[in-house]
């Protein structure tokens, strides 16, 4: 590329998982002036992160969406400046509970060049470290910047029609000496958003649900906040959702409150026997919260004296610092559950220099590598292929839209087992290409053997119908233990059977 329309400085929004890959994948091209990692946390790790106290004293708010709880700050009206700390709510804090582990086999969710301390499915405090020291391990300390909030993102013309647009960045950073926030701007090139969606949790609407969180304050919190099963022990617990947390939080309230736990679900998860497991009860929907305290739900039937409601409902996605105004649309589209005049769940209709890293909820952070090593080439203009035509990034959100609408998913859901993840990954891996002869860029991973017989093998949890677990051993090498299906035991040998995983 020459000189006149180059790439020069990139900024990459968080410091998780895919922050660390992307910045990665941008210093390995050896082609970049300035590569920028802001981060609002003391540390990288994103998602990772433990906070022991997770202060929950927020308001229930339900049906609340990001743009109500998570507004932008206000923006001081010249910079650099120095103000008193900012007290508002930011959603920082993360969601790990005292028990989590990965539920992806480490082999498929950690980076390609660089393993998990230990597998298979791990406690939560590996892949925080294995963030850090990626930063360090790779030598990108030196891009980070912590303790530092972007707290708008606006677009600026370009002094060469050729480079499409640059972004001016306003950031803040708490000062813990001044007790104060230092505000200051900068400017890059090309921003990489990798801010990650799990941060604002979502409470949905239910008649009657607001008044009964105010008339029991502190019944009625949502996962986010939950760290362990102790402070509800011996209460009557009723949780809401079947997906990762609900099936885990529910699961670990057996052990301690009063039996059975109740469980909401409007799906069945791939967990689900035809009968609730020991010390739980299903529960359909709720339709309604009575004044009185009892709570209804679809099937008619009621609960009553319930002591904590748990609402494992998930998260939205939050982009508090997406300055609609200068860039002339919103982000996300909260109706459909997506980025609006996406492609490809990475790329941007109209921002030529603007992308996004770590949306779909699929490999995770070995997909992010993908994104980030076809982003870093796009970038340094080493790409071996091109990005399709506008008209056509506009035609594959359209039918992205509608077929999954169709199939009743969510838009950035990609799926495995029918072969869409591997066509997702594979454009990527065509983009990237090879780096340059004398080793510029990284290469993008192969999906190999062990790895896609991982993926289709290990299961955290059993599902029912699907054989018995057994923890094993592969025969190759003993400091690997496994759970595999008895039937795929030919080159692996069973070191313990596991009941009840
Ligand atoms: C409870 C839970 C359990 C999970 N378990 C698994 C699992 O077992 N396996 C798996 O593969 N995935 C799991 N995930 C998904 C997990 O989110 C991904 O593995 C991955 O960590 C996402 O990385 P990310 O970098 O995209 O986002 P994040 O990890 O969320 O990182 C985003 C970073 O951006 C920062 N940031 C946000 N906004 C700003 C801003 N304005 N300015 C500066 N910094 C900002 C945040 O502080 C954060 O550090 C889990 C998620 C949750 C919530
Ligand atoms: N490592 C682990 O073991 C682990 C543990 C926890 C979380 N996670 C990860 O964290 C992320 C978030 O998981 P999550 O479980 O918190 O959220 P989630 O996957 O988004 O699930 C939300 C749940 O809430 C239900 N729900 C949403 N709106 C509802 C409504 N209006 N009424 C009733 N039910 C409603 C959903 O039902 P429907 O299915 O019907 O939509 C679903 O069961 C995921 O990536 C997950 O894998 C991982």
């Amino acid at each position: 590329m020459k000189e006149e329309g180059r790439i020069k400085s990139v900024a990459i929004i968080g410091a998780g998982a895919a922050g660390a890959i992307t910045a990665a994948a941008f210093q390995a091209e050896n082609y970049f002036d300035k590569i920028r990692v802001f981060e609002r946390r003391e540390t990288p790790g994103g998602t990772w992160i433990y906070d022991p106290d997770p202060k929950p004293d927020l308001p229930i708010t339900p049906g609340s969406l990001p743009p109500d709880v998570d507004p932008r700050l206000e923006i001081p009206s010249s910079l650099p400046r120095i103000t008193a700390p900012n007290q508002q709510e930011r959603y920082a804090q993360t969601p790990i509970y005292d028990s989590l582990t990965t539920n992806v086999p480490d082999i498929a969710m950690c980076f390609s060049d660089q393993r998990f301390a230990y597998g298979l499915f791990v406690p939560h405090h590996i892949p925080r470290q294995y963030i850090e020291n990626y930063f360090s391990a790779h030598k990108l300390d030196d891009f980070l910047v912590l303790n530092t909030t972007v707290e708008d993102l606006s677009k600026i013309s370009s002094s060469s029609p050729k480079s499409g647009e640059r972004w001016k960045l306003t950031l803040r950073k708490y000062d813990c000496f001044r007790h104060a926030d230092v505000w200051w701007e900068e400017e890059f090139d090309v921003v990489i958003l990798a801010n990650g969606h799990y941060s604002v949790p979502f409470i949905p609407e239910v008649k009657g649900l607001k008044e009964y969180s105010e008339k029991y304050p502190g019944r009625v919190m949502h996962s986010k906040y939950y760290r362990s099963p102790l402070p509800y022990t011996s209460q009557k617990v009723l949780v809401i959702g079947n997906s990762a947390s609900g099936h885990d939080v529910t699961t670990e309230l057996v052990s301690s409150v009063h039996h059975p736990v109740y469980q909401s679900r409007r799906s069945k998860s791939r967990w689900d026997d035809v009968d609730p497991p020991f010390g739980i009860a299903w529960k359909s929907v709720i339709s309604k919260y009575l004044p009185d305290g009892r709570i209804v739900f679809e099937d008619g039937t009621c609960l009553d004296n319930i002591d904590k409601i748990i609402y494992c409902t998930g998260y939205k996605a939050s982009f508090p610092f997406w300055n609609e105004k200068a860039n002339g649309r919103p982000m996300w589209d909260y109706e459909a559950n997506k980025i609006i005049k996406g492609y490809w769940h990475t790329f941007f209709q109209d921002f030529e220099n603007l992308a996004i890293v770590g949306l779909p909820r699929v490999l995770t952070f070995r997909s992010f590598e993908y994104q980030a090593i076809a982003l870093a080439r796009l970038y340094s203009g080493r790409n071996a292929a091109s990005l399709p035509s506008v008209e056509v990034m506009k035609r594959w959100e359209t039918e992205t839209e509608e077929n999954h609408k169709t199939e009743n998913r969510k838009f950035h859901d990609v799926e495995w087992e029918t072969g869409e993840t591997k066509e997702w990954l594979q454009r990527f891996f065509a983009i990237a290409g090879l780096g340059t002869l004398t080793g510029e860029g990284r290469i993008p991973p192969v999906l190999d053997k062990d790895l896609v017989w991982a993926i289709e093998h290990l299961r955290k949890y059993p599902e029912p119908g699907k054989g018995d677990l057994i923890m094993m051993t592969r025969k190759a090498s003993s400091s690997c233990d496994i759970r595999i299906r008895e039937e795929d035991v030919d080159d692996w040998e069973i070191v313990e059977h596991v009941q009840n995983l």
